[in-house]
């Protein structure tokens, strides 16, 4: 199965309630989010173009258009350096067919092209073991392991995983 990226749309609320409104898609995020939260960032998606912060993006199976997760990259503050994140999402039915590696290696060159920032980071929870897979896969470097805090009240250890965007492939 081959898929592409295409920007989130109006009318991608359905999804986002599949990938962050579910108890199962959410255990190494910090659990389900509120109908109110999940529409407030709907919102925060759609506008993120216009915003030149960053972009999500829906990950559509190229045969029949039908959406199969999330994926993308927005501006962050980390450790005094102006830096992009980047976070994926693939449903359960199409999980374990190398989805997210190929739309995460999708918006890599998105950001590349886009050229704000030297460095993309990941920071999947230390147990999320097809995240850590996902960025050792391609090419990130792991820097460590830190406490967040996300949502606020939930301490989860998470690596940082870095990317330098503008070193020779
Ligand atoms: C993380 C997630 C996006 C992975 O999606 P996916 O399309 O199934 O991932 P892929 O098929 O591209 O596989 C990624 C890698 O993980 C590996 N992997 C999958 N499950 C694994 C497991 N339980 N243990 C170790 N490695 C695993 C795969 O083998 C693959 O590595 P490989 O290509 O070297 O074999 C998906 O599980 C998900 O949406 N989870 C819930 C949301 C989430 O946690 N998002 C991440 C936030 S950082």
């Amino acid at each position: 199965m081959t898929v592409r990226l295409e920007p989130w749309g109006e009318g991608d609320l359905p999804l986002l309630e599949k990938l962050l409104g579910d108890p199962e898609m959410t255990v190494h995020l910090g659990g389900p989010e509120s109908a109110e939260k999940l529409a407030e960032r709907q919102v925060k998606y759609e506008r993120l173009p216009e915003s030149g912060t960053g972009r999500m993006f829906k990950i559509v199976d190229d045969e029949t258009s039908e959406a199969v997760g999330s994926v993308g990259y927005w501006d962050k503050t980390w450790r005094e350096q102006e830096v992009y994140e980047t976070g994926w999402s693939v449903l359960p039915a199409f999980q374990g067919r190398g989805i997210a590696v190929e739309a995460t290696s999708q918006v890599i060159a998105r950001a590349k092209s886009d050229g704000q920032h030297r460095y993309l980071h990941a920071f999947p929870s230390v147990d999320n073991a097809p995240s850590n897979a996902i960025c050792r896969k391609l090419g990130f470097t792991l820097l460590g392991a830190h406490d967040f805090e996300y949502p606020p009240g939930n301490t989860m250890q998470c690596n940082d995983w870095r990317l330098d965007l503008r070193a020779d492939a």
